[in-house]
């Protein structure tokens, strides 16, 4: 897989510095988004940005499916996109829910982009929590061990509520996706005492919500997935995945697969801080975040 030369543009993709010109550009100019958006996929593939290959690579692979039409080797997003797009034709009631073949590159490019590398840093955030946090590894640790064994299946990941506890605390600290939360409102209103014309796009500030001490208690800013065991604070103060009927649609995916990593390393791993470990993270990203790099040395419990 990583001898894959589109490998080189998915880097390009997660791995960029925060600061990109035609973001901010929508940012500031959000009317101009449609003529921005238009320009930069024109540019994107021109210029061989990493965006514009990927999309590329996509169109043509979308295109060749929706030729050969589905075989019984392959089945994965794009078929079923595909099965969605055919069965809606078929019942003229269900007609707005088909989709178009861009829009079938679209959903695949989103489903990569929001899906994959967010886990992955959610992991990386976690791996290094967990090597500064050496007593709460351990209690992860117990827990998993105690629950997991040889021959448990998924439905065992839902036993383990410290676990879960661990990765959403990791995700307070470092709400990795928050400047995705962001909503255009559609119609005048106001919001504690403030009005919002209709139009106006509104980005809540996820991390002073994030760590408000009149939320979290006089221990925000600590890294403590306890509090998480019989939390008390409303579900609206956690914003990592996003709320409401847009909310992160891979959230219990993403737990699931988080679960899944943690427990196969907790099972094998202790997971160590070094003099090599950062003292600070430093992070890349730009619509998500992860962090610059994270040094942890992994001893194998095997040998202890
Ligand atoms: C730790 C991992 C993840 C984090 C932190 C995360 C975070 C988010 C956030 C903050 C949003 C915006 C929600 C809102 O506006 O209210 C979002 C949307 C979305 N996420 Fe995730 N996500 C993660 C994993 C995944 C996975 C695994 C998938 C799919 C396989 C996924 C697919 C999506 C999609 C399709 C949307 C757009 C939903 C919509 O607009 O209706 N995400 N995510």
């Amino acid at each position: 897989m990583f001898s894959n030369p589109l490998c080189r543009h998915m880097k390009g993709i997660f791995v960029r510095d925060l600061n990109v010109w035609y973001l901010d550009l929508n940012l500031a100019f959000p009317a101009l988004s449609p003529i921005l958006r238009k320009l930069f996929n024109t540019l994107a593939v021109k210029f061989e940005n990493p965006i514009g290959m990927v999309l590329k690579e996509m169109q043509k692979v979308v295109d060749e499916r929706i030729q050969i039409g589905s075989t019984e080797e392959i089945d994965d997003f794009i078929d079923a996109f595909k099965r969605q797009s055919s069965e809606a034709e078929e019942g003229s009631n269900k007609r707005s829910t088909s989709l178009t073949r861009d829009e079938i590159i679209a959903q695949c490019f989103l489903f990569m982009m929001a899906g994959f590398d967010t886990t992955a840093s959610a992991l990386s955030f976690v791996t290094y929590l967990l090597a500064l946090n050496p007593e709460v590894q351990e209690k992860a640790r117990a827990e998993t061990m105690a629950v997991i064994t040889e021959d448990s299946d998924w439905t065992k990941l839902a036993q383990l509520p410290y676990l879960d506890a661990v990765i959403k605390e990791t995700l307070r600290i470092y709400p990795l996706a928050a400047s995705t939360t962001g909503r255009r409102c559609t119609r005048d209103t106001v919001v504690g005492g403030v009005s919002i014309e209709r139009g106006t796009y509104v980005q809540p500030d996820v991390y002073s919500i994030h760590f408000d001490e009149g939320i979290w208690g006089s221990d925000a800013s600590e890294f403590r997935p306890e509090r998480w065991l019989s939390p008390t604070v409303p579900s609206s103060s956690f914003l990592s995945f996003g709320l409401g009927p847009r909310r992160c649609i891979g959230y219990k995916l993403a737990m699931m697969e988080a679960k899944m990593a943690l427990v196969m390393l907790l099972k094998e791993f202790r997971v160590v801080r070094t003099a090599d470990t950062e003292k600070e993270l430093s992070f890349l990203g730009s619509t998500t975040f992860s962090p610059a790099s994270v040094t942890v040395q992994l001893e194998s419990l095997r040998d202890s």
